[in-house]
């Protein structure tokens, strides 16, 4: 959602073009408007504005801002309009305290009303703007930041992370429920929402906890305790991503680059994982009565795969369940359940919230996470990375397969080898696959340039990629786009079928392919213009991708979904649509 980014040096650089960079790279976060504060000679200088990183800074200069110490802000509108007015930073009454947030207060309507009350005037529809005025009066009670900080943070409910800027060059941030990590660097610490915020400049980051305040200055270093304000030691340590990693590299988009890193990351996926733990997380599916799994958007759709495996080669039942329906169906979890949560950021609030959830109920929490430092890696029992390295195009690929292949290796190790899962194998395919891109571009120009509605269809294991499909085309292109159970067409949605159709088919040579061949006869009957992808040709297909043939159907939803995501790539440049920046969606959702 929102970036937060605060910067304090101490060797008299300027901060501004450095805050600038930082919010660009995590601009994937949530993008509708961006702030900068600085500390100045005058005063608190604070200039924001409506737009993406690139627009604000070329219209308000952001990066000539002067100041050595300073904070940043890219805001995804929760509260409060897409207005100037309403980005970050927010000052207080006296404009000696800027902060930025990212986050919801949830009690922000009441606190807003005592606080003007007391005679605060309140500049923006924010629910952010209350930890400013709160900062006000309570530091200029006690003269203490850190007693300010103290009570603030007892004050306000809901999720939080947030910079304060105060006059005398100190930073000052807390989080409950939202990311925020220090970097230190020779010189310069960084608070950030994300790493990414100043892995250029360091790879040397304290990831601070629930409940966690640090007051960061030029003089005096870092100083971390909790919100009771008792002094917590959290050690540094060093980020395992590369910056070229965050970067596009030859290709146009971080989406298409991703799309492509899926010939490593599949085996990266699972060679990289601590023996300990991954037995400790067989052994936790294997001892759990009941195991649920839960994600959101695409790694659902890992969860509906992986609960399907997990049945059939662990003979026990696996429930998928939608994260943000958890919290409604959560009566039969105890002690003996396991849940497994899958997120590529592990930081979606949905997930975090069901973990929470399924924890109280007494349940064992797996997780299977993109980011290591995240909040679901470390409130798990035992967590796995998928080590793909960051993901920065807002849709998820690389992720998703690197989700599959971890879930195919750890079902494999429970069940005794039962799948031969070759991780190496997989990855050679899926390069194969990849092969297709210039077709997949081709028939995109060709046969594609009207298109309104799309309908994918699968069975069994191809019905998650039918909905992950729908998913990339919907998010990626705008496309109205639907996945469904092929075996569901003739209980309603056929009447949907006409010339105007197009029907993308998963139809590998498995055992779904008779029947879904059947599916396809009957679209085909109503006029609507079939893309097959599978091994088998078939004359019924108006075009066809060929992926190979493999030795067991659990591989090809990792094959299925790579046109998948490359159509949906082409699709979004040919709607004129940024893939990397879709419109209203942010990559990290950590509001409920
Ligand atoms: C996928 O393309 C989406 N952008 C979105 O559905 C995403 O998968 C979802 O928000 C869950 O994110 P997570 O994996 O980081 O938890």
């Amino acid at each position: 959602m929102c970036s937060i980014i605060g910067i304090v040096t101490n060797n008299h650089a300027q901060v501004a073009p450095k805050l600038v960079k930082s919010l660009s790279r995590m601009e994937y976060r949530g993008y509708d408007s961006v702030g900068l504060a600085t500390i100045t000679n005058t005063g608190i200088s604070v200039k924001k504005g409506v737009g993406k990183v690139s627009q604000v800074n070329g219209y308000l200069n952001l990066a000539s801002m002067e100041g050595f110490v300073g904070i940043g802000h890219t805001r995804w509108a929760t509260h409060g309009g897409v207005t100037d007015h309403n980005a970050h930073p927010h000052s207080c009454c006296t404009n000696d305290i800027a902060v930025v947030h990212n986050g919801i207060i949830e009690n922000y309507q009441s606190l807003k009303q005592e606080l003007t009350k007391t005679g605060h005037t309140f500049r923006s529809e924010t629910d952010t703007e209350v930890i400013a005025h709160l900062l006000e009066q309570f530091y200029h009670n006690t003269g203490s930041i850190k007693k300010a900080m103290m009570e603030t943070v007892s004050r306000i409910q809901g999720s939080f992370a947030f910079v304060a800027m105060f006059m005398d060059n100190t930073l000052a941030c807390a989080r409950l429920d939202e990311p925020l990590v220090i970097g230190i660097a020779d010189g310069a610490c960084y608070a950030s929402s994300d790493v990414l915020g100043f892995l250029e400049y360091t790879d040397q980051a304290i990831f601070l906890d629930n409940r966690d305040i640090a007051i960061i200055d030029s003089t005096n270093g870092i100083d971390i305790f909790n919100f009771e304000g008792e002094k917590v030691v959290r050690n540094p340590t060093k980020v395992a991503w590369e910056l070229a990693d965050a970067n596009k590299g030859k290709f146009a988009h971080y989406t298409i680059k991703e799309i492509f890193e899926q010939r490593e990351t599949i085996r990266s996926s699972v060679t990289a994982q601590d023996a300990f733990s991954l037995k400790r997380f067989c052994d936790l599916l294997l001892d759990a009565r009941k195991v649920i799994i839960t994600g959101s958007g695409t790694s659902y759709h890992t969860s509906l795969i992986a609960s399907m495996v997990g049945s059939r080669y662990l003979k026990k039942h696996f429930e998928p369940v939608m994260a943000s329906e958890f919290r409604y169906n959560i009566d039969s979890i105890d002690s003996d359940t396991t849940l497994v949560a899958i997120s590529q950021s592990g930081e979606t609030a949905d997930v975090l919230n069901a973990v929470k959830l399924a924890k109280n109920a007494g349940a064992k929490i797996l997780s299977i996470v993109n980011v290591p430092s995240s909040s679901l890696a470390r409130i798990a029992d035992v967590s796995l990375c998928t080590n793909c390295g960051p993901e920065i195009g807002v849709a998820a690929t690389k992720s998703f397969t690197g989700q599959l292949a971890l879930v195919y290796a750890t079902i494999d190790r429970a069940s005794g080898g039962k799948i031969g899962f070759d991780a190496a194998a997989a990855s050679d395919a899926v390069a194969r696959v990849l092969q297709n891109s210039l077709k997949v571009e081709a028939l995109v120009k060709d046969k594609m340039a009207r298109v309104n509605d799309i309908y994918l269809l699968g069975r069994s294991l191809h019905f998650p990629i039918a909905l992950e499909g729908a998913l990339k085309m919907k998010e990626l292109a705008y496309i109205h786009a639907e996945g469904m159970p092929a075996g569901e067409l003739k209980h309603g949605p056929l009447a949907l079928m006409d010339k105007n159709v197009y029907v993308f088919v998963l139809n590998p040579s498995d055992k779904t392919y008779t029947d879904t061949l059947g599916s396809v006869h009957e679209v085909k009957a109503r006029g609507a213009k079939i893309i097959g992808i599978s091994d088998v040709s078939s004359d019924l297909y108006d075009a066809m991708i060929k992926i190979p043939k493999m030795d067991s159907d659990i591989l090809y939803p990792l094959l299925e979904v790579i046109p998948l995501q490359i159509f949906s790539y082409h699709l979004a440049l040919q709607n004129n649509v940024d893939p990397d920046f879709p419109r209203n969606l942010a990559k990290s959702v950590t509001v409920r």
